[in-house]
């Protein structure tokens, strides 16, 4: 209850701060004017508008197919104090990303506290030609023949959970040992070694006291501050960072870090430290909790669905494992995003057909309703399994789209695969959910359980 307390605190400190910091951003840069049509919308109250249900753990995509249902797949509210436009449909979303491939028509959104936490080279914070450039060089490390070669540190890290699960004498947080595992898996990729558990649990211990600074306010001249102590956390992360990079400098080789090290652009330059160190911070912070969600909503829908998971069973025993999984995960990323909208600032007018999208305005993905429209997949409500028997894992719409569709989904896809054909093989293991847990899912970020999953495996 405490911790929900703190959470809104930090939700409204940060939009209040995110408002001061847009107002002035908004005057310095020109605000939006002139007539424009505008989809239809009422924010919900008058100063907030719309923002504490957007940010709302519980009602994120809830709060998407709502207003969906009253104002079509696109309507005007606002949102952190500006003015904003959320779109959920499959049409005005191509619209959009085929205009944000120009330079300068959008901006990443992020309040300054945020592009301190992430690095001000993370591509997250990064617009324009720069992060044309940077996503460039750090694809190129991601590609689905460069995630082949990562394969063996994935399965150790897969190996690793397996034997943890197995040690657990009673109930325990699957939740929990999904979030160690893609955090080993996303270390043990970009490093190829077995880190010791001490120095895990220090990576682990920083990078949560620098997730707590993100909900924060931003306060960092108080020195016991959430956010003053995730500046220390990310210093203490970036020192780890550094001594990597310098060891891997001398001896490059097939992991990400390496490939990150030396990969080259068209003109011949290459990531600078700082580049490869706010990048590979936000690898870390990307790669998480968005695989980890994907693997728990997957164990959770086969805790409850025996015949689901017979048959799947089945099919891996029957040498059908890639197909398979892939139809099953895609399925489950369609009805369980971890990321489940995205906002930009638009700075060139947004023609969205009958409507544009005035400059100064924030424009949301409303991706969480965008999986659930009916103009693009039968029955939406249902849970199909089968449903994407023609599509791969990585052109699930869960990943976004556009300049900024995610990088890394082909690890993402290739580390949610093995990890659940390793449980699900007959050497695998069995699971009993806990009674009387909640298992309503919620944001935390990452799609997972209130209580965290509670399992048995005994
Ligand atoms: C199932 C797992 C994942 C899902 C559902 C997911 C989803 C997404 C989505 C929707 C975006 C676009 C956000 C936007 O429009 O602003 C994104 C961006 C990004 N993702 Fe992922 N992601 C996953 C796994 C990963 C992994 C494993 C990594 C890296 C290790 C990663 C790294 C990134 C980065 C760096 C960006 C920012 C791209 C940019 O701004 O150009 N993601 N992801």
């Amino acid at each position: 209850m405490a911790h929900r307390r703190v959470l809104w605190l930090s939700l409204a400190c940060w939009a209040w701060w995110t408002w001061t910091w847009s107002f002035c951003g908004i005057r310095h840069r020109g605000a939006a004017c002139g007539n424009h049509a505008l989809p239809p919308g009422k924010a919900k109250l008058p100063i907030f508008g719309d923002t504490l249900e957007i940010l709302n753990p519980k009602k994120m995509v809830t709060y998407q197919t709502e207003r969906r249902q009253r104002w079509g797949s696109l309507w005007s509210t606002s949102v952190l104090f500006k003015k904003a436009v959320v779109i959920t449909g499959q049409r005005e979303m191509n619209l959009a990303r085929k205009h944000e491939s120009r330079p300068r028509a959008f901006e990443a959104f992020f309040p300054p506290h945020h592009q301190r936490l992430f690095g001000k080279m993370s591509l997250l914070v990064q617009s324009g030609a720069a992060h044309a450039r940077l996503r460039r060089l750090i694809q190129s490390a991601m590609t689905p023949k460069k995630v082949e070669k990562y394969q063996a540190f994935i399965d150790l890290a897969v190996r690793d959970f397996l034997s943890s699960c197995r040690s657990e004498l009673g109930h325990f947080s699957m939740t929990k040992k999904l979030q160690e595992t893609t955090l080993r898996i996303v270390v043990q990729v970009l490093l190829g070694e077995d880190l010791a558990e001490d120095e895990l649990d220090y990576l682990r211990t920083n990078l949560r006291i620098w997730g707590i600074g993100l909900l924060s306010a931003p306060l960092n001249f108080i020195p016991w501050s959430a956010a003053a102590r995730a500046m220390r956390a990310r210093g203490n992360v970036q020192k780890v960072l550094e001594k990597w990079i310098s060891e891997r400098s001398e001896k490059l080789d097939d992991t990400l870090l390496s490939q990150l090290l030396s990969a080259t652009d068209e003109d011949g330059s290459k990531l600078s430290s700082l580049e490869v160190i706010d990048n590979v911070f936000t690898l870390v912070f990307a790669g998480i909790d968005t695989t980890a969600s994907t693997l728990s909503s997957a164990l959770l829908k086969l805790s409850q669905s025996e015949d689901l998971l017979q048959l799947l069973r089945e099919k891996i025993a029957d040498g059908e494992a890639q197909r398979s999984l892939e139809m099953f995960l895609t399925e489950i990323l369609r009805t369980n995003p971890p990321a489940p909208f995205s906002m930009r600032l638009v700075r060139e007018p947004l023609d969205l057909g009958n409507v544009t999208v005035p400059s100064g305005y924030l424009l949301v993905y409303g991706l969480g309703a965008s999986l659930s429209d009916a103009s693009c997949y039968e029955n939406p409500e249902e849970f199909q399994w089968e449903r994407f028997g023609n599509q791969s894992l990585t052109d699930s719409g869960a990943f976004g789209g556009g300049p900024r569709l995610c990088p890394g989904r082909f690890l993402a896809s290739e580390a949610a695969q093995r990890l659940l054909a390793a449980v699900l093989a007959k050497d695998g293991f069995s699971w009993k959910l806990k009674q009387g847990q909640d298992l309503r899912q919620q944001y935390i970020p990452g799609l997972f359980p209130a209580d965290g999953l509670i399992v048995d495996i005994s």
